[in-house]
């Protein structure tokens, strides 16, 4: 776990790294998820250090992803290596440990899986795919609902942020990644408490 030094240095080489807005919704996915770690019970300190590095894919061009996809052997799907938005996140999850030394599994894991979600997400990849759609930099239409629905009910406040994502995947004719797809059935099963979710 990163000490208080190795956070600020961190934060340094993220604020170098990615543009002033990008950088501003790093930290505010960052104080975000810290504080849904304390309401549910994960490691707060973790999520703040997850939510800062999240998006570090960010800094590299679609094609630089697509290379060091490659370079990092990484097995992605057809959609994740066709959608740039989508790739940010496993290639930037694969580069944290050579970049800043953060290899705990957790964190890598949390970071591959915050952009599409998916069918086996723990408490500490929810509390940050959430952390991403509603830090306070967030402002499109429905983001009161889920913010409010976030510190009461994580699996409603799940369900309508991967609903608004998937809306606006189909809105701006992306790719929908199959993993997405995963997520919401599985959460509105769980809710719904049919077999398998
Ligand atoms: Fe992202
Ligand atoms: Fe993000």
């Amino acid at each position: 776990m990163a000490e208080m030094a190795d956070l600020v240095h961190i934060e340094e080489i993220m604020r170098k790294r990615l543009n002033e807005e990008l950088y501003q919704h790093s930290l505010g996915v960052a104080q975000t998820a810290s504080l849904l770690a304390g309401r549910y019970g994960v490691e707060a300190r973790k999520a703040y250090l997850t939510g800062l590095v999240h998006d570090f894919g960010k800094s590299y061009t679609p094609a630089e992803l697509r290379r060091l996809a490659e370079r990092k052997r990484l097995a992605l799907d057809w959609v994740a290596l066709a959608e740039p938005k989508l790739l940010h996140a496993p290639v930037g999850a694969a580069l944290l440990a050579e970049e800043f030394g953060i290899s705990d599994p957790q964190i890598v894991r949390a970071v591959a899986l915050h952009t599409t979600g998916g069918r086996e997400m723990n408490l500490f990849d929810k509390v940050i795919y959430l952390a991403d759609v509603i830090e306070p930099g967030r402002s499109y239409s429905g983001v009161e609902e889920i913010r409010e629905a976030a510190f009461k009910d994580l699996e409603s406040a799940l369900l309508l942020a991967v609903n608004n994502t998937i809306r606006s995947v189909l809105a701006r004719d992306m790719l929908l990644h199959p993993d997405s797809i995963e997520f919401r059935n599985s959460l509105l099963a769980a809710k719904k408490g049919m077999e398998g979710g």
